[in-house]
């Protein structure tokens, strides 16, 4: 699968330790048994994130563990939901959050402070932000760090946005948009960052005349 080959290419790209390999596997694994559609998704926003972070000279490597697993709480959401391709309601958003704090927690398990909170960003750039508060880092060496994870999960924001919007075949992101409307929609909702968006556009990091991967 695509996907597979992509997740090896990348974690040597980004020299992450054999040693970690298998945990990083094993637990990718998990969420492709209960969605394969969110376990391909979590490969290519981690790669992307990790992408632009090496363009931009950030902690690429933290930005490829937060993106493979910024959406691991998937995993304990129930199926019907996370299949769902009409708009959410207020109660399916409400039903969608805890992903983020378990995918928080299970990063911090693994002392993946950075990765954990750069992923605890990855909603809070949209329309409907959450969670509401984010955990604040406690460890000595992070506690003055908030605005740099803020700057590296806006970047995960970003490459999770696209992602969504480029392979995702539903209301809530990308249906029967032509390439040009898919582009004019991220410029739009992430207009921050627009001067950003075109750069990565120039770089060819960012592609919207075609899709990178066949849609879900
Ligand atoms: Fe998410
Ligand atoms: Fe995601």
């Amino acid at each position: 699968m695509e996907e597979e080959r992509l997740l090896t290419e990348t974690l040597s790209r980004h020299s992450v330790n054999p040693d970690r390999w298998p945990l990083i596997i094993e637990h990718l694994n998990i969420l492709k048994e209960h969605d394969e559609a969110t376990y391909r998704h979590s490969i290519r926003v981690g790669t992307l994130a990790a992408q632009i972070g090496a363009y931009l000279d950030m902690n690429a490597k933290a930005l490829l563990w937060a993106g493979l697993f910024h959406d691991i709480g998937k995993a304990l959401i129930d199926n019907a939901l996370l299949a769902k391709k009409d708009r959410f309601t207020d109660d399916d958003r409400k039903n969608m959050e805890p992903h983020v704090e378990i995918g928080f927690r299970l990063l911090m398990q693994w002392k993946n402070v950075w990765s954990a909170h750069i992923m605890k960003y990855h909603h809070r750039f949209s329309q409907h932000p959450y969670p509401q508060t984010v955990p604040r880092p406690t460890e000595s060496f992070a506690r003055d760090k908030e605005q740099i994870f803020m700057a590296h999960g806006r970047i995960l924001a970003l490459a999770d946005y696209y992602d969504a919007l480029m392979t995702r075949d539903n209301e809530r992101s990308g249906k029967l948009l032509s390439p040009e409307e898919k582009r004019a929609q991220y410029l739009k909702d992430n207009a921050d960052q627009k001067e950003l968006i075109l750069e990565l556009e120039r770089a060819g990091i960012l592609t919207f005349a075609t899709k990178a991967f066949p849609a879900q």
